[in-house]
């Protein structure tokens, strides 16, 4: 069985399948189409699956330019059904792994997915699990559902988990130059599962298991969320003692070597860092074993947004004004530059306690026209930059937009330094 699957991958007759087509399996997708394989990704949304068959891209790292030829050739189609899984070789699952409100993993979209998997799965399939979570899932929770008595596992079908380290909006590094670690539930899985991704991507690093390969994004994520969580606690620190922190960690990374620098800045977000760590936290804690690090920056992580609220109170108080009643414009609502997504963004949660604390509240972002999220609903306005009390940057894309209108503001609060070297009373920095 192996040797037929990998002679398939190899003459690219593989049938290749991407379940879940968002920032993660749509770029998978397409990098598969190009290397010359038929790909049929499967999603729920009727949206997404309508545009990817119209050749048209809701992802900004996959310009149209790019997904409508392997579209046209038939290279690359979408569907909701599931039982195109009878005819596919390979899937890849990359369905969303969010937390639920008590910062337990939700599995429930890996499930349901594997659910319909199984439906249609077939001897000589290859599977990879890459929806980031904790070390175990896929021995303890997908094999489970796919292993029978006469469909056994590094045999007649192969499984494995590879991370997906892909940074949205990175101009640099993407799905195809990012190096991908696979681990196999079996060795032959591994060999599987290592030969198919060399196929479309440049780089390949097989792992002994499907375990180390999960902890190896956990541990990616954790060691950023705990250096972001340092940088922002000597940023609190720096605050105090009237030193720019800012300046401090310039200096410091001009060390050659021991010493990386990591920014302060309003808060975590997006749908990783500020959740995956959690992941591992909730299985070390069933081992007996407290993640103190990782609990420890979770909560300096999540100071940061109240700490932006203190101190636009104390600028405006500076100026001889209440927070309650004046106009505060946030620019930039994205979580990080260069990008429309706004999961998890700590400009909704300072938007929310300023809302809270009566302020009027506008806001401007190129890449993302309007917001709604627990009962507020806003649209992006750069002219009501020109009538704020206060503009706060909160994401530094928006302020190359729109320089001149920031700094013409009575008074900037600048969480990210977009606004460095310039040189004014009126700005206050993190
Ligand atoms: N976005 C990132 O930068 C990034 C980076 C690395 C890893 N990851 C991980 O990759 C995984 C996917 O993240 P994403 O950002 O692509 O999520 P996303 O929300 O952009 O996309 C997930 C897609 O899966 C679809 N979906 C949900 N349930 C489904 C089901 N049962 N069957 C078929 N489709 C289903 C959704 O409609 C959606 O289109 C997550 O585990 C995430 O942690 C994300």
């Amino acid at each position: 069985m192996q040797r037929i699957l990998e002679e398939k991958i190899r003459n690219r007759q593989a049938k290749v399948g991407i379940v879940g087509l968002g920032y993660v399996g749509l770029p998978l997708a397409v990098e598969f189409a190009k290397a010359g394989f038929e790909v049929t990704g499967i999603d729920l949304s009727e949206e997404k699956v309508a545009k990817v068959n119209a050749g048209k891209s809701y992802i900004a790292d996959i310009p149209e330019g790019i997904l409508k030829p392997l579209v046209d050739s038939g290279k690359l189609s979408a569907t909701r059904d599931f039982s195109v899984i009878s005819k596919l070789d390979t899937i890849n699952i990359c369905v969303p792994t969010p937390l639920r409100k008590t910062k337990d993993p939700d599995m429930s979209y890996i499930v349901s997915a594997c659910q319909e998997i199984a439906k249609h799965f077939h001897k000589g399939m290859l599977v990879i699990l890459e929806s980031t979570t904790y070390p175990g899932t896929t021995d303890e929770v997908v094999l489970p559902m796919l292993e029978s008595a006469t469909l056994l596992v590094g045999r007649d079908f192969f499984l494995c988990f590879s991370p997906e380290r892909v940074d949205p909006g990175n101009p640099v590094y993407q799905t195809v130059n990012i190096p991908k670690v696979v681990g196999g539930a079996t060795p032959a899985c591994t060999e599987v599962g290592a030969l198919f991704y060399a196929q479309a991507l440049q780089k390949v690093v097989p792992v002994s298991s499907t375990q180390v390969a999960e902890m190896v994004k956990l541990l990616e994520n954790t060691f950023r969320m705990i250096n972001i969580g340092l940088a922002n606690e000597i940023a609190m620190m720096c605050a105090r003692m009237d030193i720019n922190v800012w300046e401090v960690i310039e200096a410091a990374a001009t060390k050659p070597f021991g010493f990386m620098p990591f920014y302060p800045g309003p808060g975590l977000g997006g749908h990783c860092i500020p959740i995956d760590p959690f992941y591992l936290s909730w299985k070390t804690k069933q081992a007996g074993i407290e993640a103190r690090f990782i609990e420890l920056a979770g909560h300096i992580n999540g100071q940061m947004p109240m700490f932006v609220v203190e101190k636009i109170q104390n600028a405006l108080n500076e100026h001889s004004k209440a927070l309650k009643g004046s106009h505060i414009h946030i620019l930039g609502v994205a979580y990080k530059k260069n990008i429309d997504d706004v999961r998890e963004s700590p400009a909704l949660d300072i938007i929310q306690l300023l809302e809270r604390r009566g302020a009027k509240l506008t806001y401007s972002d190129p890449h993302v026209p309007r917001i709604r999220f627990d009962g507020l609903e806003l649209c992006t306005d750069p002219d009501a930059m020109a009538k704020a009390d206060c503009v706060v940057i909160v994401t530094d894309h928006s302020v190359f937009d729109y320089k001149t209108l920031v700094r013409d503001a009575p008074l900037i609060v600048d969480t990210r330094n977009a606004l460095k070297g310039f040189v004014s009373k009126n700005i206050v920095r993190l």
